[in-house]
């Protein structure tokens, strides 16, 4: 079943339910905010605090970072993490294939005001899959007459018992640029967090683990090599006006990412589609 319904501040969303899950995607951004396998706890973190208004990104599910991730390279007074997550996306079609799938296409395109941040003729496909496993695919199509480069990122939070019980498998071994410090390190062992993280990991593997206490998530990435990880801790928390002061205990962002070495250059014709498949198993 596929409902249109509104946030108490006037959000556009669409409800998925269907006999292997639920799910919310917000027009705005295409936001998906919500995802719960039957008979399981949610998947995705999303703050009690988040602004559900327009102009202004929510905070937890898969916020959509694109055509820029993190700070713009050149303008600062650009939006951190791009305008996707706060332009509106049109749902173009919905499928119901069987009784434990539902399929959402969502478009947003290059337009006049898009134009005078970004001078870029695109279109960006978002194909959600709702069913025992979720998948987000974002492809960028180059429209333009020009070549562009895009970093992106599915910023997704997930929801954790406690992060001092969890632990991150798939990225031992691999570089990663820790953003607090500018410094290139090496990842070595078993990945826990223990104070704030922000780190870009690069040529990264395409399937990663989030060993909780009482579940494992199961995170496959396509058309990435590149994996960031957040947790903002208690100061940055506190700071942050959409989030509590320990609502960094209950998640964890690991998002498949196209992110510094790892920007996608696409010549005009070209696309390229950045995949994650997500489950708890
Ligand atoms: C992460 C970045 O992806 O997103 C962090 O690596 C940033 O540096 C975080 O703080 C949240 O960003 P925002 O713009 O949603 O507050």
């Amino acid at each position: 079943m596929i409902i249109n319904k509104k946030t108490a501040t006037g959000l556009e969303y669409i409800e998925i339910h269907n006999k292997s899950a639920t799910a919310k995607v917000a027009l705005q951004g295409g936001h998906l905010f919500h995802y719960q396998q039957q008979g399981k706890t949610p998947l995705l973190w999303l703050s009690e605090k988040s602004h559900f208004q327009t102009g202004k990104a929510i905070r937890g599910g898969i916020p959509l970072c694109w055509p820029w991730f993190g700070k713009h390279p050149a303008d600062l007074d650009l939006p951190q993490h791009g305008f996707a997550r706060t332009s509106f996306f049109r749902l173009v079609e919905s499928n119901e294939p069987d009784k434990k799938t539902t399929e959402l296409v969502l478009k947003f395109e290059s337009s006049a005001s898009t134009l005078s941040i970004w001078p870029y003729g695109f279109q960006l496909i978002l194909r959600i899959t709702v069913g025992p496993s979720l998948t987000v695919a974002l492809t960028t199509i180059n429209c333009d007459t020009k070549a562009f480069t895009i970093s992106s990122a599915l910023h997704t939070y997930f929801a954790v018992s406690s992060i001092n019980a969890v632990s991150v498998q798939g990225l031992d071994e691999t570089e990663y640029l820790d953003a607090l410090t500018g410094e290139t390190k090496i990842q070595r062992g078993i990945f826990r967090i223990k104070e704030e993280v922000d780190r870009i990991y690069q040529k990264t593997k395409s399937s990663f683990k989030i060993i909780d206490s009482d579940r494992v998530i199961q995170i496959i990435s396509e058309g990435s090599s590149s994996v960031v990880v957040w947790n903002p801790w208690i100061d940055k928390s506190t700071r942050m006006a959409d989030m509590q002061a320990d609502d960094y205990k209950t998640m964890l962002c690991i998002e498949t990412a196209n992110a510094f070495k790892d920007a996608r250059r696409l010549i005009p014709g070209e696309e390229h589609t950045l995949k994650v498949t997500l489950m708890e198993i």
